[in-house]
């Protein structure tokens, strides 16, 4: 099993991702765009699978729980409602001398880090994106890209209600882009410019924010752990007063170790009435819910458990990495959950031999239907169960010249090397069982 603390650092992991297709430098035969960057085949794969876990357990799996897909670009009032125009910046710095730009609450210098320079006094930079809507680029037309997904479900707050018909407490669910033109992005996919977000605005009665807030800590917390995490790798960390969102009455954040120090995967926040009184108040909208057991109208508290997709399948990814030694080599191996990893199953025929290609196309045919697989028939079978181990794929199928004749396969389980034999009748119902309840 791996060891507490990860083996890889960012230099390896970054090296890794590209060679193997996860990530690749966004733009890159234009000398890249910095701190932007592109999922390649299996990287795409891992995230898909990191949002479709998410949207089973806090959307799917629950009854108090809808989903969203809101548009990216909103109407410029929600973002002076919300109080996005006037109070989501940083602090920005600039050097008198070399002219580099620095966020002011993370320098831990007074002069500048690269020339020594003198900075500047500290003047708010507001991170939302701007871009105009239509032909014309005049302020009248003026649009921001959303820098959370959350306001596209506090404005649709009472079209949910009316269509699903839900009661309080209930939650809207929602994954999607969202843009911050940060001062200092960085640390590979950590904080960039353009990320995704999988949110859930939970509403409930106000009086019972704290007892919800608490739930959703723990509920969200033990998703890391059940998807993989080593718990001795997360914590969690209650905000100061001072650092409280301009939304929030409390938050909780869950941090994971990454290579260079904790960093948040995720906030917990209790936003109070805040953004739907806002909006009421600013659209002339009533956004109230009437409370058929008490007879009473109220404007509903909102628990936020907001978490990025970049960040946790970059802490999912380097969590699993490990180097086992194997004889006079080292075996690099991923243990990324199961339901997580890229591929799911790899058909590996035993050789090229013409004889054994149908039946092998055959199972790979059969499994395609229900895993994401990969066939892989390049090279001796040992190098292909390492280049498997390496992108974390839960279980090979071998088809053997034997199969051919006996309808067998061998299931091989990357994290024991164990090897079973299996009928290709059963292979199906015995991966998907394994998928749901372990090796
Ligand atoms: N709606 C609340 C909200 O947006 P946040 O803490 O600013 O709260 C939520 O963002 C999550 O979005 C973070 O925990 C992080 O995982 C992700 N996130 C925020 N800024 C990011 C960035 N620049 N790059 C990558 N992920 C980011």
């Amino acid at each position: 099993m791996p060891r507490v603390l990860p083996y890889a650092d960012m230099d390896k992991i970054m090296s890794l991702s590209k060679r193997r297709g996860f990530v690749f430098q966004s733009s890159e035969i234009y000398g890249g765009l910095a701190s932007t960057w592109d999922y390649g085949p299996l990287g795409v794969e891992l995230k898909r699978h990191v949002k479709e876990a998410w949207w089973q357990s806090v959307v799917l799996g629950r009854d108090d729980m809808v989903g969203l897909d809101a548009a990216i670009l909103m109407a410029p009032q929600v973002w002076v409602a919300s109080g996005h125009v006037e109070n989501f910046s940083d602090p920005l710095v600039e050097c008198r001398e070399c002219h580099l730009r620095f966020r002011a609450d993370q320098l831990e210098t007074e002069r500048c880090p690269e020339c020594g320079g003198e900075f500047t006094e500290p003047r708010r930079f507001n991170l939302m994106f701007r871009t105009f809507m239509g032909p014309v680029e005049d302020t009248g037309h003026e649009v921001f890209l959303r820098p959370e997904t959350a306001q596209g479900i506090f404005v649709n707050f009472q079209n949910v209600l009316n269509s699903s018909r839900k009661k309080l407490p209930f939650g809207i669910g929602q994954i999607g882009k969202a843009f911050r033109n940060e001062i200092t992005p960085g640390n590979f996919t950590f904080r960039t410019r353009e990320f995704e977000q999988m949110e859930v605005e939970f509403f409930v009665k106000p009086g019972t924010d704290e007892e919800w807030l608490q739930k959703w800590v723990d509920e969200r917390f033990n998703w890391y752990v059940k998807h993989g995490i080593r718990k001795e790798n997360l914590r969690l960390r209650r905000h100061d007063r001072d650092e409280l969102a301009h939304y929030a009455k409390d938050t909780y954040d869950i941090e994971y170790r990454f290579p260079w120090g904790w960093g948040e995967l995720e906030g917990i926040a209790d936003r109070t009435d805040f953004d739907l009184g806002r909006h009421a108040e600013a659209s002339g909208e009533d956004l109230t819910y009437f409370d058929e057991e008490t007879r009473e109208r109220y404007l509903p508290y909102v628990i936020e458990p907001s978490g990025g997709v970049d960040r946790a399948t970059l802490a999912f990814w380097l969590d699993s990495y490990d180097e086992e030694p194997d004889g006079d080599t080292v075996r690099v191996v991923s243990h990324l959950h199961r339901k997580l990893a890229p591929i799911t199953v790899a058909v590996l025929p035993l050789s090229r031999n013409a004889r054994l290609a149908p039946t092998a196309r055959n199972v790979h045919d059969l499994l395609r239907r229900h895993f994401s697989t990969q066939f892989d028939d390049a090279q001796s079978v040992g190098r292909r169960y390492r280049r498997q181990d390496e992108i974390g794929t839960p279980y090979c199928v071998t088809v053997d010249f034997d199969t051919i004749d006996d309808q067998q396969v061998t299931i091989r389980d990357r994290d024991t090397m164990h090897q079973v034999r299996v009928p290709v009748a059963n292979l199906v119902n015995i991966l998907q069982d394994k998928l749901e309840h372990g090796w």
